[in-house]
């Protein structure tokens, strides 16, 4: 449906123009193809006119002919003895010349006489009541005695206009805002993102959390659309240590960013060099696309949240083991963090293992004392919780999920969206995207949950060829907020965000107890957002109010609702009870 939108503002701006061919003599060449140089002149001319409310300008002059004063020593003598019409036309012509004259008379009080004298020229080659006459001074509607006229006015002639006789207003032309822009209005002061970019008929896992908690009650239609910031990861890197990747896809190949593997290691820790390489595979592994797939989420163009983020693959073979993890921990020390200048990292953790509390401590102490080193510098680390339906915690069994359970990891479990909204039942589905995902793990530990389905495009390395699929668990949810992160971390380019002051900014923008199954107030009951919280309907069709319901107001007598409802009982319309004033009327 946003489609038919699409056309219709089209077709707005396409008429706008056709009027302007008239008003603003545009050169229309042989082709009938207007000339883009006098376009962008009468562009920069609207946009002075917008910016400085003093400008030249046209203005819309309205005429009463009730009001007219009749004995008014100026047009007495040419009225009497005639019927009202006549009398009528007779008084607006002389009003015209009236103002006709007033501006010939004052061509210097403008700030661009030029356009003036442009327009007196042309109105010369027609008369005044020819369809097509363009003056300075023009009748443009008339509706028994109300008469519109239209005048290019300086700042200081309008006074003299507001007090002719019949006059009763004049006031400046002014545009008015498209849909379309006016919707990008809303979502960057809400936002507060330097550029919005879109994407339409997108994927659910990215449209989702791009908008607050779908309600069909509230909107007609499921808006498919992702909303992100323009920079979108631009200068962030994320580093990916997984199975295997292969970076030769359309999903990579903006060339504005470096998509690269760096080192590769082998399952005993020795450091194979592969830079500069865009496919890279240490050895075998059962899931040789993994790596590929959950870059793909992250960063891929159509798949992915963060497609301007740098992206650096570390391969490894086998199987991520205590070593290799340590290893590529090391070598990023010794080589992102000199490379970045402002550390700007997220790093994605794709390893976990349940482990006893006591079981290995040692190994876990260091790593999360490389970590909490790390997290002094600006790097931000975000793992998956796993998709064994338990406890990230569990204090019964002294269970623990690693790496999810140690400090400074953002932790990240799934829900249940679909991958469609084509299928019968999709409202339904949709609305079940605020549920757990079955598989994923959770509880104490978890920080965040995020869309646990997903579509993704690569160049598989198994099956030797491009393959779209849905892939689903807690990998893919984790590469969905370690690009939240990274445009997060774009936006701020001179902000170094840490663990605490990262995942107290994601649960500001994100949706608290929106996980239905999940505990109200627990500290993981946060469903990611990228901040920009406006629902729209794709119909531009709403049954509710206020920011659920594309800022729609309530019509009569009924207030808005703190949920997004029109309703009109009293309670709910309480101030108190957080009645939004903004989209009807509380306190009924
Ligand atoms: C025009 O003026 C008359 C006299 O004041 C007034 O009654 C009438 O409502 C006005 N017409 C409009 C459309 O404002
Ligand atoms: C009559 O017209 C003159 C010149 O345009 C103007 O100065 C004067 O104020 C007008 N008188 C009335 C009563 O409107
Ligand atoms: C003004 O224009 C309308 C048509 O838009 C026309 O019907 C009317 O007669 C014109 N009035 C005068 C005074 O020219
Ligand atoms: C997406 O839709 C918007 C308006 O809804 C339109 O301006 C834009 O060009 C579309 N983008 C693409 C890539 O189709
Ligand atoms: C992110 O980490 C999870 C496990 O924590 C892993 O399954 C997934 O492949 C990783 N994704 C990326 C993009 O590194
Ligand atoms: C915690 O561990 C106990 C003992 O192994 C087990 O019975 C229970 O199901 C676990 N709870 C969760 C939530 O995983
Ligand atoms: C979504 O469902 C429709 C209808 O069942 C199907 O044609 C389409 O291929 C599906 N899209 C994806 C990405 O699976
Ligand atoms: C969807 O609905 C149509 C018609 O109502 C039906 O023919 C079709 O079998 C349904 N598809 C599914 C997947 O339920
Ligand atoms: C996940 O765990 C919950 C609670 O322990 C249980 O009710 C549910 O059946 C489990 N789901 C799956 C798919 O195993
Ligand atoms: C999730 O993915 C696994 C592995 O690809 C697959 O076996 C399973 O059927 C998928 N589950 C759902 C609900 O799509």
């Amino acid at each position: 449906m946003r489609k038919l939108i699409n056309v219709f503002l089209l077709s707005i701006i396409i008429t706008l123009f056709t009027n302007n061919i008239h008003a603003m003599n545009i050169n229309v060449n042989k082709n009938n193809k207007i000339e883009t140089e006098s376009l962008k002149n009468d562009v920069q001319k609207l946009k002075e006119i917008e910016n400085d409310p003093n400008a030249d300008n046209f203005y819309l002059i309205f005429v009463n002919y009730t009001l007219v004063d009749n004995d008014n020593e100026n047009n007495t003598e040419k009225i009497h003895n005639k019927r009202h019409e006549e009398n009528r036309e007779e008084f607006i012509n002389s009003l015209m010349d009236e103002i006709h004259d007033l501006i010939t008379d004052n061509i210097d009080t403008y700030k661009h006489p030029e356009d003036v004298e442009e327009i007196l020229d042309k109105e010369k080659l027609r008369k005044r009541d020819d369809q097509f006459y363009f003056g300075i001074v023009n009748n443009i509607s008339s509706l028994k005695d109300i008469t519109v006229l239209t005048a290019i006015l300086s700042e200081n002639l309008v006074d003299n206009v507001k007090n002719m006789n019949g006059v009763y207003d004049c006031i400046p032309n002014r545009a008015f805002d498209l849909h379309n822009s006016y919707h990008e209005q809303e979502i960057l002061e809400e936002t507060k993102w330097s550029k919005l970019a879109m994407k339409n008929n997108t994927d659910v896992h990215l449209s989702l959390i791009s908008q607050g908690i779908y309600n069909p009650k509230l909107i007609s239609k499921y808006d498919n659309t992702f909303y992100y910031p323009e920079q979108a990861g631009k200068n962030s890197k994320i580093v990916i240590i997984d199975s295997a990747f292969n970076f030769n896809h359309e999903e990579f190949s903006n060339t504005d960013r470096t998509v690269s593997c760096v080192i590769g290691v082998d399952h005993r820790g020795e450091i194979l060099t592969l830079y500069d390489s865009k496919e890279c595979i240490v050895g075998y592994s059962d899931s040789i696309d993994h790596g590929t797939v959950t870059a793909d989420l992250a960063g891929g163009l159509q798949h992915g949240v963060a497609p301007n983020a740098d992206i650096y693959g570390f391969p490894v073979a086998l199987e991520l083991n205590f070593i290799t993890v340590i290893t590529v921990l090391q070598f990023i020390a010794k080589y992102l963090l000199v490379m970045n200048d402002n550390n700007k990292i997220v790093f994605n953790f794709s390893f976990g293992s349940i482990y006893k509390k006591n079981e290995f401590s040692s190994y876990f102490e260091y790593l999360q004392y490389l970590i909490d080193n790390y997290n002094n510098h600006g790097v931000i680390f975000v793992a998956s919780a796993g998709n064994y339906n338990r406890s990230v915690y569990n204090v019964t069994s002294e269970e623990r999920i690693y790496p999810c359970y140690l400090d400074k990891v953002i932790c990240v479990g799934a829900t249940d969206n679909p991958y469609n909204t084509t299928s019968n039942n999709s409202e339904q589905l949709l609305v079940n995207s605020y549920r757990k995902a079955d598989f994923s793990d959770y509880g104490d530990g978890v920080d965040i949950y995020a869309p646990g389905y997903h579509n993704y495009a690569i160049n598989s390395i198994e099956k030797k060829k491009n393959t779209e699929g849905i892939f689903n668990g807690t990998s893919g949810s984790a590469p969905i907020v370690a690009g939240v992160v990274a445009t997060i971390m774009s936006e701020y380019p001179k902000t170094t965000f840490n663990y605490d002051s990262m995942l107290n900014y994601l649960k500001k923008i994100s949706f608290k107890n929106a996980i239905v199954d999940i505990e109200k107030d627990h500290p993981s009951n946060y469903f990611i957002n990228n901040g920009k919280h406006v629902v729209y309907s794709e119909d531009d069709i709403y049954y509710g109010c206020g920011i659920n319901a594309g800022y729609n107001k309530c019509g009569d007598k009924s207030c808005c609702s703190s949920d997004g409802y029109c309703v009109k009982d009293e309670n709910s319309c309480k101030i108190e009870n957080g009645c939004q004033s903004n989209y009807g009327i509380c306190n009924l």
